[in-house]
């Protein structure tokens, strides 16, 4: 079985392709460079022996897009993780998000309508809930309005996506994550942050290795047990093989609707102090840091309700906030070294 991973290089992308090589699937990769490089083939092919197939297309090209897709008829699922993911970023430059996270997915379904069936797993994102109402998150919880144009391009991609699916032999999922963070535990892939890191976890593996001076907490006036915002970080290998179970349930036809939605997380919420804790733990390091005042746009909350991903999609997270930490900051001292 051939799968597309667009994106494939990247942080969820890669540890993706390895979870699917892990279980037989044949894999051809499409990742411009934009956001990692190529030496994650060499990672993937330490980790399982082989190398995907791999092709440099920037998919905002309509018709290397139709090109791949003739010289590839035989892709029976498409994971699509290709996009730009900075907040912060996108508040700056929207149309970059605009033409990349939604020209590209439309140029992509374009080309599997015309196929007599399609399975299609979206890689979407909690940011759509904006500030949920009440936590644990469910699925059916409202969606945000006026979001990050990051988030638009998630909320606006899952209605393209089912808009579509309604009228076409495109089944998809679509998946959307909590925090993902970590690294594959050989520590031969793992999350490569270009520049000054946005997220915490690698902001906080590079500050213990001393590459930062320190941490700057955004806020300790949260309406939460220790004042600082609450989150759900999820192993990326766990997420990794939730797109694995997905896939195999559309292939398997064993879907409900033509498109189902599931959260992945660990159903946990953490703290930004639990997390530093956490890593103080794990590295037997002390972690420089300093409260500073709140970050714009982010929300007190945000943690899963898992049901469905459990009962439904019939995946469970397995790993722990330490073993995560544990595992990121494993990957932080050897590409330092
Ligand atoms: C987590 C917590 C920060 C950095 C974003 C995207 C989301 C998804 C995951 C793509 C927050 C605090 C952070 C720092 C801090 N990305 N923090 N100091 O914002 O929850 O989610 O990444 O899908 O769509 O929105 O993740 O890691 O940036 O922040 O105090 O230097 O850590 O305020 O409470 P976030 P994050």
């Amino acid at each position: 079985m051939k799968v597309l991973v667009t994106g494939g290089l990247g942080f969820i992308g890669s540890h993706t392709v390895v979870e699917l090589q892990n279980e037989g699937f044949e894999v051809i990769v499409i990742d411009n460079l934009s956001n990692t490089s190529l030496s994650v083939l060499d990672g993937i092919q330490n980790i399982t022996g082989k190398v995907p197939q791999y092709e440099n297309i920037d998919l905002r090209e309509k018709e290397r897009v139709q090109d791949f897709f003739k010289r590839h008829q035989d892709i029976s699922g498409v994971i699509h993780f290709a996009a730009s993911k900075a907040v912060g970023e996108s508040v700056e430059n929207p149309l970059l998000y605009y033409e990349n996270n939604v020209s590209a997915l439309v140029y992509i379904l374009q080309q599997l309508q015309q196929k007599p069936e399609a399975n299609f797993i979206f890689s979407s994102s909690c940011t759509v809930y904006g500030q949920a109402e009440k936590m644990p998150i469910t699925e059916d919880a409202a969606l945000q309005q006026a979001l990050s144009p990051y988030g638009n391009t998630k909320a606006i991609g899952e209605e393209i996506i089912t808009d579509t699916a309604k009228v076409t032999n495109i089944n998809a999922i679509l998946l959307r994550y909590f925090n993902p963070i970590g690294s594959h535990p050989t520590a031969e892939i793992g999350e490569l942050p270009l520049g000054i890191p946005q997220n915490l976890v690698p902001f906080i593996t590079q500050t213990g290795f001393g590459l930062r001076k320190e941490l700057a907490v955004y806020g300790d006036d949260y309406p939460t047990p220790d004042g600082t915002a609450v989150r759900d970080y999820i192993h990326v290998v766990d997420l990794a093989k939730a797109h694995v179970i997905a896939l195999q349930r559309l292939l398997n036809k064993k879907n409900k609707s033509k498109v189902e939605t599931f959260n992945l997380g660990t159903g946990t919420g953490s703290s930004v102090l639990e997390v530093i804790h956490s890593f103080e733990k794990v590295s037997g390091k002390k972690l420089p840091f300093k409260i500073v005042g709140r970050r714009e746009g982010d929300v007190t909350s945000a943690y899963a309700n898992t049901d469905e991903a459990n009962n439904v999609l019939g995946w469970k997270a397995q790993s722990t906030l330490d073993e995560a930490m544990a595992s990121a900051w494993k990957w932080e001292q050897k590409i330092r070294s």
